[in-house]
């Protein structure tokens, strides 16, 4: 790709950006939020039209008027914001717009037969007839994943494909490109967890403001060199990396949760929470954390649990319940449960305030300007104005202005599922900051998190769920990558932990 140039209502996203993808090369895009990384594989892909600049693939110049066209020229493609479809069953997902016929009419036992291969071939044994929308967001990825590699392709583009996938899902993902290396097809892979890329990654290319500032091997540049790269200044020794500050919990108890059962998806699962604390959650992918957590919120209804709020017996039938009674919950989907694409990011941002915003039915508006301001700024929030669509901010941009609208309502409690997933490295250290503020100004946190780095920077404690139950809680020197792994794969709920969950 050469001299890309793509702008929206006469702003530009891209401006003269170029990238060139070997044969069997694995490459690494990386760049800021809203540095046009999505832009650029769109274009490529012709989901968007290209202002300016030449697209050669495979040794012919190429302009795909859509993204069907590319599938067909060879180019498979999973993006940022999955967009498979919810209602339809996992196999559809998998051979949409090339489903096995017979007699012209789909041939539903052929293609259930096939994204069960395709899934197998990833380690992955799913109900492929049901639909996928049930599934976890990560299940979803995975899904995605299993339908790029099953495409016949010569090149398969990855838009930040591990953002919610664990470590064990990450080194299915990574098996499954150098399988892809290895039969010679080339992969460009979007990531905003810079030390995984050196895992896979040959070549990288840094973009920053809608151009290509870098471009070379993987090996010849450090990972403080690329932060420097992205963000376009020299970071002191000290990196400036991560935010937390990690204050004093106090013994005040917050929350408290025990024996927590819902089906088998829970059985008797518990979590602590006190003022002042950031707990983390882990577990592999069905251990019961988003459902554990879909219940502390009132989203789902458990079949039996203990739960108490500031010492008090709760039992929320609703979410409303919940925020009423000072939790805040930020989901880890923020397609399907976060943002309302058409409304503006002030709109979006101040979505959960409202309510507190409005006298007599008539909002603050300069109240709420001011608090639109202050987080837009705080955590850099990449956008025309305010006023913008949020469907049109960056995938990243978008995480940071969910993020905020569950902040500006000053909860008690905080249950941030993925908080930073797909934002960069430089926002993730404002927002663990943030976080880490609040905390001391006696916010308690549960945060799930997929990342064992976060887990461990970011938390006073973990608990770790497996099969629906607690196997752990560590803190302090017990916390470590080694102990969160063997916790989460090995665990078992012992009869002291059982007693206490
Ligand atoms: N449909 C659109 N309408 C208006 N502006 C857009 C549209 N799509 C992208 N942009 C703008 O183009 C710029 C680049 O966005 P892009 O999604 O390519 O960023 P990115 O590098 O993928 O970031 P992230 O890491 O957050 O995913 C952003 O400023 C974004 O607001
Ligand atoms: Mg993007």
């Amino acid at each position: 790709m050469q001299d890309i140039r793509k702008a929206f209502a006469g702003v530009p996203a891209l401006d003269r950006a170029s990238l060139t993808v070997g044969p069997g090369e694995v490459h690494a895009l990386i760049g800021q939020n809203g540095a046009g990384k999505s832009t650029l594989i769109k274009v490529l892909t012709g989901a968007y039209r290209r202002d300016a600049g030449q697209v050669t693939f495979a040794g012919a110049a190429v302009d795909f008027p859509s993204p069907l066209a590319a599938q067909r020229g060879g180019i498979a493609t999973i993006y940022q914001e999955v967009n498979l479809v919810p209602l339809r069953s996992v196999a559809e997902n998998i051979m949409l717009g090339r489903e096995p016929r017979r007699f012209g009419l789909i041939d539903w036992r052929a293609l259930n037969d096939r994204a069960r291969q395709a899934l197998s071939d990833l380690g992955l044994t799913l109900e492929v007839t049901r639909p996928l929308g049930g599934y976890s967001t990560a299940v979803q990825q995975m899904v995605a994943l299993a339908r790029a590699v099953s495409v016949q392709a010569r090149l398969v583009v990855m838009d930040e494909p591990t953002s919610s996938l664990n470590e064990r899902e990450v080194e299915t993902l990574f098996g499954v490109i150098r399988g892809l290396k290895a039969r010679g097809v080339s992969v460009l892979f979007v990531s905003h967890r810079l030390d995984e890329l050196y895992e896979v990654c040959d070549r990288i290319t840094v973009m920053r403001d809608g151009r290509t500032v870098f471009s070379g091997p993987m090996t010849d540049v450090s990972r403080l060199r690329l932060v420097e790269l992205m963000l376009g200044r020299a970071l002191d020794s000290s990196g400036a990396q991560t935010g937390f500050v990690r204050g004093q919990a106090s013994d005040e108890e917050l929350l408290s949760a025990r024996g927590v059962t819902l089906g088998t998806r829970l059985r008797g699962a518990g979590v602590e929470v006190r003022r002042g604390e950031v707990v983390g959650l882990a577990g592999l992918l069905g251990s019961g954390r988003s459902e554990l957590a879909g219940v502390l919120f009132g989203a789902e209804r458990p079949d039996q649990a203990q739960i108490t709020l500031r010492g008090q017996a709760v039992d929320f039938r609703a979410p409303g319940d919940a925020i009423r009674a000072g939790l805040g919950f930020c989901s880890e989907d923020r397609k399907a449960q976060g943002i309302i694409p058409d409304l503006s990011v002030r709109e979006n941002l101040t979505l959960a305030l409202l309510p507190r915003l409005a006298r007599a039915g008539v909002v603050d508006t300069a109240r709420q300007a001011e608090i639109v301001d202050r987080f837009m700024t705080r955590l850099g929030i990449k956008a025309s104005s305010a006023e913008q669509p949020i469907r049109e901010l960056s995938g990243g941009n978008q995480q940071k202005v969910l993020l905020s609208r569950w902040l500006a309502t000053e909860p008690d409690l905080l249950i941030l599922d993925e908080p930073t997933r797909g934002i960069d490295v430089g926002a993730k250290a404002e927002i663990q900051r943030l976080i880490g503020e609040l905390a001391q100004g006696g916010l308690g946190v549960l945060m799930i998190s997929s990342e064992l780095e976060e887990l461990i920077e970011g938390c006073h404690e973990v608990t770790v769920l497996r099969h629906g139950r607690r196997v752990a809680r560590l803190s302090g020197e017990a916390m470590t990558e080694d102990a969160l792994l063997h916790a989460m794969a090995q665990g078992e709920a012992d009869p002291g932990a059982a007693g206490a969950a």
